[in-house]
């Protein structure tokens, strides 16, 4: 991380785990944990049924929610869908787009993820957009070509002044839910990339500026390791932001003096 040019986020994907109640247990256990976070911004992507409980329970808190997903059309005949606006309306600030388990379990594809991309942006969302590469595609030594096709084409008509708004997620997907982790350099070689993409594309002090995170199997053992690369500004959390206590080792490491 590099805390002088941009914001270190660590962020909390809880899936399809808990229920509201779980949600308001989670936050009375968190709250008084959170003294140390000074320095990081912390974001809890909850399912949209738990958006309510979880808004008001981190009321005047450093916690900001966020959702998992959402469709790209403002609103019309989409059974089960939610639009931007809907999610705006409730106090969502985040939302995470293009997941690896939504591109593969719903068919997601690149082009799905930039439509939603600008909904989020139009509405006033900040995107968590997530990339990365399958365990194949890295021994086939592609991964750099597939998250310069990913990110270029995810922020496909997204003009300079709102990548302020994006966040980009690197999670490659042998490393999530897996327990095996990337080396500090895997993630940091990627995120580097990431970054220099969003160079190309919008310069240097864009790139700077834009938080790139880190998620795969992040825990409260291999954080501080992880988030002490430079590019690795944050990360995207799946079964460690699922305990309190797991989930606050992980911000601490981000709040090193
Ligand atoms: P994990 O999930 O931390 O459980 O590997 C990360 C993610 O899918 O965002």
């Amino acid at each position: 991380m590099n805390r002088r040019y941009r914001k270190t986020i660590i962020a909390g994907n809880w899936k399809m785990n808990k229920t509201a109640s779980d949600t308001r247990a989670f936050a009375e256990e968190l709250k008084p944990l959170l003294s140390k976070a000074k320095w990081c911004d912390i974001v809890l992507c909850v399912p949209f049924v738990n958006i309510p409980a979880a808004i008001k329970a981190f009321k005047d808190t450093r916690v900001a929610i966020g959702a998992q997903n959402l469709h790209f059309e403002d609103h019309g005949a989409f059974t089960g869908e939610v639009s931007a606006a809907m999610l705006k309306d409730l106090g969502v600030k985040y939302v995470i787009i293009g997941h690896s388990e939504r591109r593969q379990y719903w068919n997601e594809t690149d082009l799905t993820v930039n439509k939603k991309v600008h909904a989020a942006i139009d509405a006033g969302l900040y995107p968590i957009v997530c990339v990365g590469e399958s365990l194949e595609q890295r021994e086939l030594g592609v991964t750099m070509e597939l998250i310069n096709l990913q990110v270029k084409t995810a922020l496909a008509g997204v003009p300079a002044e709102k990548m302020r708004h994006v966040v980009i997620a690197y999670e490659p997907l042998w490393a999530i839910g897996t327990g095996k982790t990337a080396t500090s350099e895997q993630a940091n070689e990627v995120n580097e990339e990431i970054r220099a993409i969003i160079r190309r594309l919008y310069g240097a002090r864009v790139a700077r500026s834009v938080t790139v995170q880190y998620g795969g199997s992040m825990n409260a053992k291999n954080a501080e390791e992880l988030l002490a690369q430079p590019d690795v500004d944050g990360g995207l959390i799946g079964g460690a932001a699922l305990k309190a206590a797991d989930f606050t080792a992980i911000i601490n490491a981000a709040n090193q003096e």
